[in-house]
């Protein structure tokens, strides 16, 4: 880390430049609690000023590469599932064309989604033109902290789901998608985004540089334990506003954690539903193998070419941890866990 003038920043060049990660510049910038890049930076501010809830809004948050776009895919196929029925042949599904980034965009990221006016805060009714969801579906990675007031105050109904992931395989997951998009090859799309082909020759970034950055809180939105903590503390203290789910969970008991997530959005299932098996239809059209073998997902580009759709897609499996880090990493990652986590009764 280094200082210039009033700004602490994180320089990634040697060897941690995320490169295309279409987020221009290659440092971290601290703001408030947390590590932003600088386009994001502008973002977020703007959805902190002008964003207001409304009694329908749903809000997806996470920490990165805790499964997003999971929770995105089911989250939308929930919530629309009257306007596009799961067992449907007359019916062509969205998920099955477009990426889930796209159904549920992210507002830190708004400069990669022109022309999104879901994004447009200063316009209230903007929700009814985006895939005709009879709601305001947003994502973010912003931290509990510096979200806008409105979202968790309760003269609203507006309801938030957090996702997150134990962190190892977060990390790892990381991991892989900073090289992956640093090995992008160069776009010549007309978006008029820098297409970062200066960053083309950095080296990947080695598993032992990003484990010291994420131990040490540097990541994206991070420190990744405060990101979690502030998201477990709230749903604590507000369950009928925030639905905290875990990744691992999902996995390995995927039913009884839709119907939870059905009921806390407003939007259970009914008993004829159940019957039907629209639970299971749901989660097989958002399944792992599912969307990863869809020809959007294989072969599109996400966010004006910075992102491959593949790279979203890796392996979706709980404990992949076990394949990279040393024993050495494993004992300092638990280490910080549960220093981090003491008396907060979350636990991986
Ligand atoms: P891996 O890199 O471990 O495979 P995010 O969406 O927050 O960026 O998280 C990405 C992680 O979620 C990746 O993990 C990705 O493979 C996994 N993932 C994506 N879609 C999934 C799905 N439908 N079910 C389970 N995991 C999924």
């Amino acid at each position: 880390m280094a200082t210039t003038g009033d700004e602490i920043f994180c320089d990634y060049s040697r060897g941690m430049s995320v490169g295309r990660l279409g987020l221009g510049d290659s440092v971290l910038y601290p703001y408030q609690s947390f590590w932003i890049f600088a386009e994001a930076l502008e973002n977020v501010k703007d959805f902190q000023k002008n964003f207001e809830a409304l009694d329908t809004d749903l809000i997806l948050a996470s920490v990165p590469k805790s499964g997003t776009v999971w929770l995105k895919a089911l989250v939308f196929t929930i919530v629309n599932r009257t306007r596009y029925p799961i067992f449907s042949s007359s019916h062509h599904h969205p998920l099955l064309t477009i990426s889930p980034h796209d159904l549920v965009p992210f507002v830190d990221f708004k400069h990669v989604y022109p022309d999104c006016s879901l994004l447009d805060f200063t316009k209230k009714s903007s929700h009814i033109d985006h895939y005709d969801s009879p709601c305001r579906l947003i994502a973010t990675h912003v931290p509990y902290p510096s979200l806008p007031e409105s979202i968790m105050d309760d003269a609203t109904n507006c309801k938030t789901v957090y996702i997150c992931r134990n962190p190892p395989d977060t990390f790892i997951s990381l991991w892989h998608f900073i090289n992956k998009i640093r090995t992008m090859p160069e776009s010549n799309d007309n978006s008029g985004i820098p297409p970062l082909s200066s960053k083309k020759e950095s080296t990947l970034l080695s598993i032992e540089d990003a484990f010291e950055f994420f131990c040490d809180g540097v990541s994206e939105f991070g420190p990744y334990w405060d990101h979690v903590l502030g998201y477990w503390k709230a749903s604590l203290e507000k369950p009928h506003k925030l639905l905290f789910l875990k990744y691992e969970d999902l996995k390995k008991d995927p039913e009884p954690h839709l119907k939870k997530l059905a009921e806390f959005l407003g939007y259970g299932f009914s008993i004829e539903e159940e019957r039907q098996g629209v639970i299971n239809g749901i989660l097989n059209l958002c399944s792992f193998q599912h969307l990863k073998n869809l020809d959007v997902n294989k072969n599109g580009i996400l966010w004006c070419n910075f992102v491959a759709n593949k790279d979203i897609f890796r392996k979706g499996e709980v404990g992949d941890w076990k394949n990279y880090l040393t024993p050495a990493m494993v004992e300092r990652l638990d280490h910080l866990t549960e220093e981090k986590l003491h008396g907060s009764g979350l636990a991986f």
